[in-house]
């Protein structure tokens, strides 16, 4: 595995690796990887004949009030798993290198970033939409992956994509979970055995949502007002949100007559978690 610094050997790279008519795969992270990272490396590895693994805290997708300085970093032991799942790149620019002096471009899409996330982190996603869309034109992949457990902001990438006419295959990738349903997230690594415990309710309330659904339930009241009232209930979490929303539009619904996302995020400890169900009416899961 090659590691890159700056955009001319990235693109050095891909443009060798296209010349020998090789798919160029994108895996966009902020670094702290586990399984879930790993799971897009692997369908990449799959589906591409040349795979990059972008490494990058984004600075501007932190409110002034998060965690950028003490996000977790592990460059070491992220090599060693990116290597280890067979990425042929390892891109690992520096703040300057994305951002560089004077930069005044940013990118924004309005509508589907309005809730949820979007709500409690409000400057976020357009710090997504912004690096994103330069990893894009950074790279030039033909498929880029993400994780599902991010929904909000798979969507919004999607869309962004679409809109901006970029030639890029955006792939989603389900969520990976712990063997007690938590799903897995770098911040996960903030938690406490404690917090640990308690952030089983986030996919355990969600379980029971997806009972409730595939018992025949399609009130959206029905189907979520049980899990705001668990996490809420929960000793050391502090709901922030549980909305069930059109999946594509992210709108609000009455009933679920078409597929909708259950999405959730609460603070449990000292990490923001989230995660989210699809309920799907064409299939009763
Ligand atoms: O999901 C993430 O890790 C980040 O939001 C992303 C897509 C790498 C952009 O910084």
């Amino acid at each position: 595995m090659e590691f890159v610094r700056s955009i001319p050997e990235l693109r050095a790279a891909v443009r060798s690796a296209r010349s020998h008519g090789k798919t160029i795969g994108l895996v966009p992270t902020m670094g702290a990887m586990h399984e879930g990272h790993y799971s897009l490396m692997r369908r990449a590895r799959l589906e591409c004949g040349f795979v990059v693994v972008s490494l990058f805290v984004n600075p501007t997708q932190f409110g002034p009030n998060e965690d950028l300085s003490r996000y977790p970093r592990d460059l070491e032991g992220d090599a060693a798993g990116s290597a280890r799942e067979g990425v042929d790149m390892l891109f690992i620019p520096t703040t300057d290198e994305v951002y560089p002096a004077n930069h005044k471009t940013s990118v924004a899409v309005s509508g589907l970033t309005e809730r949820l996330c979007g709500r409690s982190r409000p400057s976020h996603f357009q710090g997504v939409t912004t690096v994103v869309a330069k990893l894009f034109g950074m790279a030039q992949p033909d498929r880029a992956y993400f994780g599902e457990k991010d929904y909000q902001q798979l969507q919004v990438i999607r869309r962004m994509t679409r809109d901006l006419d970029i030639p890029v295959e955006v792939i989603g990738c389900p969520i990976v979970r712990e063997s007690d349903g938590v799903a897995m997230s770098s911040r996960n690594r903030y938690l406490s055995a404690h917090d640990r415990v308690a952030a089983r309710v986030l996919s355990r309330s969600l379980a029971g949502a997806r009972q409730r659904f595939a018992a025949g339930e399609r009130s959206v009241e029905a189907l979520v007002n049980p899990v705001r009232a668990e996490i809420s209930g929960a000793t050391g979490v502090a709901l922030d949100y549980a909305e069930l929303l059109d999946a594509s539009e992210l709108s609000e619904i009455d009933r679920v007559v078409a597929p909708a996302v259950l999405a959730v995020a609460a603070k449990v400890g000292p990490a923001r978690l989230i995660d989210n169900t699809v309920l799907d009416p064409t299939t009763g899961a």
